[in-house]
């Protein structure tokens, strides 16, 4: 009850999030649950634009006496956890339009065949930091002949085929997925390899089968396959005949055998590309691969800034941060923001005083934080020298030349 309350709360302070009073009251509930992080970077918000509001410093403290994420939030099953006297109803009723029905009876909505989901994530592509000519990539190959039937038609342009997303791990390649989906709302469909994977002989292949009906009876959408490397490995490195059989299907689904893919655009990702047996890269099939890279210096400011965005920081030089960490992926600076958040907890925790996240606990977290992707580099060193004859791995190579 407590949590749905505080999700609807959530909902409604990221609709309105000047709205002062609204995040105090969520802060509060958010305490009352033990979870007290999410409440510190709500209060901090607060107190980041009234830093007087005693309401705010008074949460905050009582935030940092809760211990931090460590066990799940509690539910208490009757007792309401909030002041008496509050009105919930007037609340709810309050938030109006903002939030979404606390229940729905699904009889308006077909749910669909279960575990692939349409999914809705609140990722944007405005999210992911850098990356341009990779979001220009999408825009032209799928996303804006989606949005424009009209076109499509003019240009004769089918919707169908594929993009093989490839680079070092932690570089944003399913964030750029999830932003994709963000973009397009219902209509994409995300995989993970790994979940269609079955150990029972016969069953991936129904799995992959099963999915891509789903996808066309969704069309248009994008269907993303997440960790293709898991699957459509090399025929011949898959010694089990069960693997085998699992790619030739994929193969099947991918030319729309007995079937039409019109509207089905699908996209892929992994970090191994080499292990990708060729045929799924072959015309009309995964034909287009798209390199994503580490990001630059101006993309690492922009991720730094995204992640640090809902946390109560001060004097933040992401300039000096960015040009600290060459070399990092996006996962790396995540990272590096969730360590030096924890020092600053720990920090207040130890001393009772509560403060904001600072360039000192930055540069704590920086001597402890080493970039990521140095084995993923020697592999793709290897696969640029000696298994590039056919040009495929052109601008990989290149831009491997660049780096030292
Ligand atoms: N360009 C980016 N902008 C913002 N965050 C990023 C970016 N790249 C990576 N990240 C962060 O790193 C995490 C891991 O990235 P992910 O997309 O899972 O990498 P992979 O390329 O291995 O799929 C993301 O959840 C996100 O928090
Ligand atoms: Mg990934």
């Amino acid at each position: 009850m407590d949590d749905r309350l505080i999700d609807s709360l959530t909902a409604a302070v990221s609709a309105a999030p000047d709205d002062l009073t609204l995040r105090l009251h969520l802060a509060g509930l958010l305490v009352d649950a033990g979870r007290g992080p999410e409440a510190i970077s709500h209060a901090a918000t607060v107190l980041a634009s009234d830093p007087g509001s005693a309401e705010a410093r008074d949460l905050m403290a009582r935030a940092m006496g809760t211990p931090p994420a460590a066990d799940p939030p509690v539910a208490p099953a009757d007792e309401p956890a909030a002041p008496a006297g509050f009105d919930w109803r007037a609340a709810e009723s309050d938030l109006g339009g903002a939030v979404g029905p606390m229940f729905v009876d699904g009889s308006t909505e077909d749910p669909g065949p279960a575990p692939y989901d349409v999914e809705s994530a609140g990722v944007r592509l405005a999210d992911v930091g850098g990356l341009s000519e990779v979001k220009k990539r999408l825009e032209a190959s799928f996303l804006a002949p989606l949005r424009n039937p009209e076109l499509r038609a003019l240009y004769g342009k089918s919707l169908r085929g594929g993009l093989l997303l490839y680079g070092p791990p932690g570089c944003g390649k399913t964030f750029l997925a999830k932003a994709v989906a963000g973009e397009l709302g219902a209509a994409f469909l995300h995989v993970s390899l790994a979940d269609v994977l079955d150990m029972y002989i016969g069953q991936s292949e129904r799995n992959v089968k099963e999915l891509f009906e789903v996808a066309r009876t969704s069309a248009p959408c994008v269907l993303f396959l997440d960790e293709l490397d898991a699957i459509g490995g090399k025929r011949s490195l898959n010694r089990s005949s069960g693997a085998r059989t699992t790619v030739n299907q994929l193969l099947t689904e991918l030319d729309g055998v007995g079937s039409d893919n019109e509207g089905v655009f699908v996209l892929a990702a992994t970090n191994h590309p080499w292990d990708v047996d060729p045929a799924l890269r072959r015309p009309g099939r995964l034909d287009r691969t798209l390199l994503v890279l580490p990001p630059d210096r101006e993309a690492r400011e922009a991720i730094l800034r995204t992640h640090l965005r809902d946390r109560p920081v001060e004097r933040i030089d992401t300039r000096r941060l960015a040009k600290a960490t060459e070399g990092f992926s996006g996962a790396d600076l995540a990272h590096l923001c969730e360590s030096a958040s924890e020092n600053a907890l720990m920090d207040s925790v130890g001393s009772g005083q509560v403060r904001m996240i600072a360039m000192r606990d930055f540069d704590q977290a920086l001597a402890e934080i080493r970039p990521s992707i140095g084995p993923w580099m020697e592999t793709a060193r290897n696969v640029a020298l000696y298994a590039n004859a056919s040009g495929e791995y052109d601008d990989l190579a290149k831009w491997l030349r660049k780096q030292r």
